[in-house]
Order: C-alpha cells, then sequence, then structure tokens
C-alpha cells in the first residue's frame, strides 16, 4: 500500500475526479486545502471516500483571505475525524519578505491550534528555511511534515533532530536534483514520507504532465533505487511512517 501524503485534489485542476481517485485503488491520500474553499472541498472529499483524509489550514501565499471568520471555520472542522491534521500551513518569502511578520503570525496562530486540537502538521516552507526552523524549534510537541522539502542536508539533519518528516515527491526523480538524491541517500527512510503535491510536480517519466496520486510510486522507485533496497521496503516503511505521523485508521 502506498500513501500520497500529500496532494491538492481541487476541482478546477481534475475534469475527471473519479477517475484520479479510482487510479488509486486502495491505495490512500492525504489531500490538503490552501484556503477555506479548498479545504471545505477536502472536507467533502473525505466525506464521500473512505481512503481520502485531509489536512485544512491557510497557505502562506493566500493570505489575502485571512480574515478571523475563515480560522474560526477552519478550526470548526478540526475535530472532523478524517482531518488528519492542519496544513498546508508555513512561510514563503520567495516572491518578497513584506508581509513577512504577518506570514509568522499567521503560521504561529495556526501552529497553535495544532496543538490545541492535539493534531500533526504539515509545513510549506519557501525561501524561509532559518526563519521556519526558528518557529518549529518552539513546537517540539507538534508531529510535523516538511512537505516538498527543497533545503540543504544541514537543514534536512536540524529538522531531523526536532523529529520532523521530510515530504519527499517528484522532485526527487528530475535529472537535476542531485542535492535532494544525496540527502535522500543520507537520511533514514524512517524520516520520509511520500507525496506527490499533485496537480503539480509530475515526477519523471512523466514531467511537466498534470500530477496525480498514484504517481507517488515513482518517487517510491526511485528511492528505491537511491538506497538500493527492495521498492517493497520504501512502500512497507513509509506507509508506516505516515499511518503513525497522522494517527490514520
Ligand atoms: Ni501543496
Amino acid at each position: 500500500m502506498l500513501i500520497d501524503t500529500h496532494c491538492h485534489l481541487d476541482k478546477n485542476d481534475y475534469d475527471n475526479m473519479e477517475e484520479i481517485i479510482n487510479n488509486m485503488k486502495d491505495n490512500i491520500m492525504i489531500a490538503s486545502g490552501v484556503d477555506l474553499e479548498t479545504s471545505l472541498n477536502v472536507i467533502n472529499l473525505c466525506n464521500k471516500y473512505k481512503n481520502i483524509y485531509g489536512t485544512i489550514g491557510l497557505h502562506p501565499t493566500e493570505l489575502d483571505k485571512y480574515d478571523l471568520s475563515v480560522m474560526k471555520k477552519i478550526e470548526e472542522n478540526l475535530t472532523n475525524p478524517k482531518i488528519v491534521g492542519i496544513g498546508e500551513i508555513g512561510l514563503d518569502y520567495h516572491y518578497g519578505r513584506e508581509n513577512e511578520k504577518f506570514q509568522k503570525e499567521v503560521f504561529i496562530y495556526q501552529l497553535e491550534l495544532a496543538r490545541k486540537y492535539k493534531l500533526p502538521v504539515v509545513i510549506h516552507s519557501r525561501d524561509a528555511a532559518l526563519d521556519t526552523l526558528k518557529i518549529l524549534r518552539q513546537y517540539k510537541d507538534l508531529k510535523i511534515d516538511m512537505h516538498c522539502f527543497s533545503y540543504s542536508l544541514d537543514i534536512a539533519k536540524e529538522l531531523i533532530k526536532l523529529n520532523v518528516k521530510l515530504g519527499i515527491g517528484g522532485v526527487l526523480t528530475f535529472k537535476n536534483s542531485k542535492k535532494l538524491k544525496e540527502i535522500v541517500e543520507y537520511i533514514d527512510l524512517k524520516d520520509i514520507l511520500l507525496e506527490t503535491d499533485s496537480p503539480y510536480l509530475s515526477p519523471e517519466p512523466l514531467r511537466g504532465q498534470k500530477n496525480q496520486p498514484i504517481n507517488v510510486k515513482y518517487v517510491s522507485k526511485k528511492i528505491a533505487e537511491i538506497k538500493n533496497i527492495s521498492e517493497e521496503e520504501v512502500e512497507k516503511i513509509t506507509s508506516l511512517n505516515a499511518i503513525s505521523q497522522f494517527d490514520l485508521r
């Protein structure tokens, strides 16, 4: 069994959602929201499909939608048993740092929610490694997934010390991802969660096409190749990691 620990199953992204979900057979998906609308969509999918779980939250590039009523609605849904975490949330300085303070406030607000409801978090962090690390050091009690990990080996080591899991996706299969391949070779399989970040970041040999959760198998295959172990072992260990990380039942 494979578990795609992070994907977006937005109505606007797929013409035939049923088919995308059927392609996963009995494998499991954790769909992620980025704002209130996509979070409510995640909840609908969770209620409809047994093998879909969800995380909900406000993404750092969607902060123009921040409103106390939005945060309240997100909070109201955190007790849904299929909602297994808060995400994706975090810091993104890629487009500039002028709202850095606000980003940190909303990030911390949601980390506090995670603490209050004893939920794991899925973190988006781009061009913001040190600030993310600094904040996460205050939340060692949380189960944290650093989704689409893209930083250095040094940052990976610091995160793993905090018991953070690294979300590894299609980027690993790209020809130019030498650094990430070295990191995956170095770190223990127990610290890895498989993901696709569908519909983005399709793995080789499908790079450039619209991604979907079943393509998580290419990520698993690449990890097996890099670590020189069987695909079965990668599937088994990473699925156990995901089940324990998100307390799936
Ligand atoms: Ni994502």
